[in-house]
């Protein structure tokens, strides 16, 4: 039937999934951005839709086209994305795959700013954007049951990520090096280290569809099936 969800394991489940980058502007044509590709998050939110959730994807700018199934709301800056996440609740599930910006400029020039001779080049303020994983985490009436964060780090990864979900109150982190010559940010792969309240898990090397997969049976078999 036309809007029904796909029947699974999933199905009567509502799950929100940010992707991507955020651009943060600094003048009508420039702005703060980061290497994401959105990639591992259209994987899950397409995953998670296969096993019949009802999923809302929040993006930052991709070149990716909408996956099939899935109300995809386009954002730019984190602001916006915690505005259309915060408008996407109530939800069971929460997986934030976005690489939201930190920061965002105190002030955003209303005109280009341009450079003049001899004059010292401009300083940017930066102030700290709204933490969309830690607001989704806090407890209360409308915190998804099973909240996902994701920790791309450089080095020491599983300390780093232990502690980032301790500190985000999250039930789970996807953990993965993001050092350049691993090749994961951008590409098409990822190693994963999967950090629960049980420990952590690492996951051999595969594509990110197939983490998303992996990923997404998982996030299934946390629930029960919902009776009809
Ligand atoms: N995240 C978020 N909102 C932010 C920053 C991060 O929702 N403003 C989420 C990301 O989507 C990810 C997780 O938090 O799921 C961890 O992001 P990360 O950048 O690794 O953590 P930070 O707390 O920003 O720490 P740092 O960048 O200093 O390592
Ligand atoms: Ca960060």
């Amino acid at each position: 039937l036309a809007g029904t969800a796909a029947p699974g394991p999933l199905a009567g489940r509502h799950a929100l999934v940010t992707a991507g980058p955020t651009h943060e502007p600094i003048d009508p044509v420039r702005y703060l951005a980061n290497r994401s590709s959105g990639r591992q998050g259209y994987d899950i939110a397409t995953a998670l839709a296969t096993l019949g959730a009802r999923v809302t994807l929040v993006s930052g700018p991709v070149d990716l086209p909408a996956p099939a199934g899935v109300t995809l709301h386009r954002v730019e800056t984190a602001r916006q994305m915690l505005a259309a996440c915060r408008d996407a609740l109530p939800c069971d599930i929460a997986v934030c795959a976005a690489a939201v910006a930190d920061w965002h400029v105190a002030s955003e020039a209303t005109g280009k700013i341009k450079k003049t001779t001899g004059a010292p080049p401009p300083v940017l303020t930066l102030v700290p954007n709204p933490d969309i994983l830690a607001e989704l985490s806090t407890p209360g009436a409308s915190r998804p049951a099973l909240v996902i964060g994701f920790a791309a780090e450089t080095d020491t990864v599983e300390q780093h990520a232990t502690a980032k979900r301790q500190r985000k109150g999250c039930d789970w982190i996807v953990a993965n090096d993001v050092r350049p010559e691993t090749g994961i940010m951008g590409g098409t792969e990822n190693e994963i280290t999967l950090i629960t309240g049980d420990g952590a898990e690492h996951w051999p090397r595969m594509t990110k569809q197939a983490v998303a997969t992996h990923l997404a049976d998982r996030i299934a078999a946390f629930f029960p099936p919902v009776s009809a």
